[in-house]
């Protein structure tokens, strides 16, 4: 039997986030360059997203370049860029076709003039699309939301927008680009790499975390499917004991 057809489909995540990571090294395996690798994970992300809207997850984050990789070669950087820009150009059409909005999350205005334009295109285009929330987290990093978030309600503090008093987890949520999302419920890592990296730090406070040693670029639905199942077989406590749950 299929994972797909195990699912729980009344005890759905609301909102899956991604890591999406091993492209260089599925490359590197083929003994190709890093960028192959890059372009292998469209695929990838095509099958997750048509997978996710199929069986009714409504919110999907994916990771796709932190703060940090901005620091790799400018070559690699460059070519990320450029398969952005084109991606999100060709699949604009089958995010219409699925019903997919298309959200950004992170320091925008620091991607490539076109990539930036591009990417505004295709959200306005898909703003009203129902079925399931893309978001890709681009230039993003916890740390720099966080305090981006500081700055601006430091800002409205000083405007007097706001007091000291008012400031509670519900009013800084506000603040943090994911402020239209919910939590995320399950976090997956692909590359067998057990870390954060500096991803929805806040959010993922009680995410359940799934890792897969599945290069990015070999992940399909199926993958999803089996780690939403693995999520559904799993007792979320939140602090409370089992007996309190059950
Ligand atoms: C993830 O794959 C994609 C990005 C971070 C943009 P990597 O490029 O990190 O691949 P590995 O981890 O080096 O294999
Ligand atoms: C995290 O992957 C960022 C993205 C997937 C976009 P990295 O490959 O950059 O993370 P580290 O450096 O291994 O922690
Ligand atoms: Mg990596």
């Amino acid at each position: 039997m299929s994972f797909r057809e195990k699912l729980n489909l009344d005890k759905l995540p609301e909102h899956v986030a991604i890591i999406m990571d091993g492209n260089g090294r599925w490359a590197k395996e083929k003994g190709k360059m890093r960028v192959f690798g890059h372009k292998n994970g469209v695929l990838a992300v095509r099958d997750t997203v048509e997978g996710a809207a199929e069986v009714g997850i409504k919110n999907l984050t994916l990771y796709a370049f932190s703060t940090e990789n901005w620091n790799r070669p400018k070559l690699e950087v460059t070519a990320l860029m450029e398969l952005l820009v084109s991606t999100i150009n060709k699949e604009t059409k089958t995010l219409m076709e699925n019903n997919v909005k298309l959200n950004a999350i992170g320091d925008l205005t620091s991607l490539p003039e076109r990539c930036y334009a591009e990417l505004k295109e295709a959200m306005a285009k898909t703003a009203n699309n129902t079925r399931l929330t893309l978001t890709l987290a681009l230039s993003y990093s916890s740390r720099w939301e966080i305090l981006n978030a500081t700055k601006m309600m430091t800002a409205d503090a000083l405007a007097g927008k706001i007091q000291a008093a008012d400031i509670n987890e519900k009013l800084f949520e506000s603040y943090l680009a994911t402020k239209d999302l919910p939590h995320p419920e399950l976090m997956i890592r692909t590359s067998g790499e057990h870390r954060i990296s500096n991803y929805l730090l806040w959010q993922l406070a009680y995410a359940e975390l799934y890792f897969t040693s599945t290069l990015w670029p070999d992940f399909r639905r199926e993958d999803l499917f089996k780690a939403v199942y693995d999520y559904q077989q799993r007792e979320r406590r939140f602090g409370l004991t089992s007996e309190q749950i059950g």
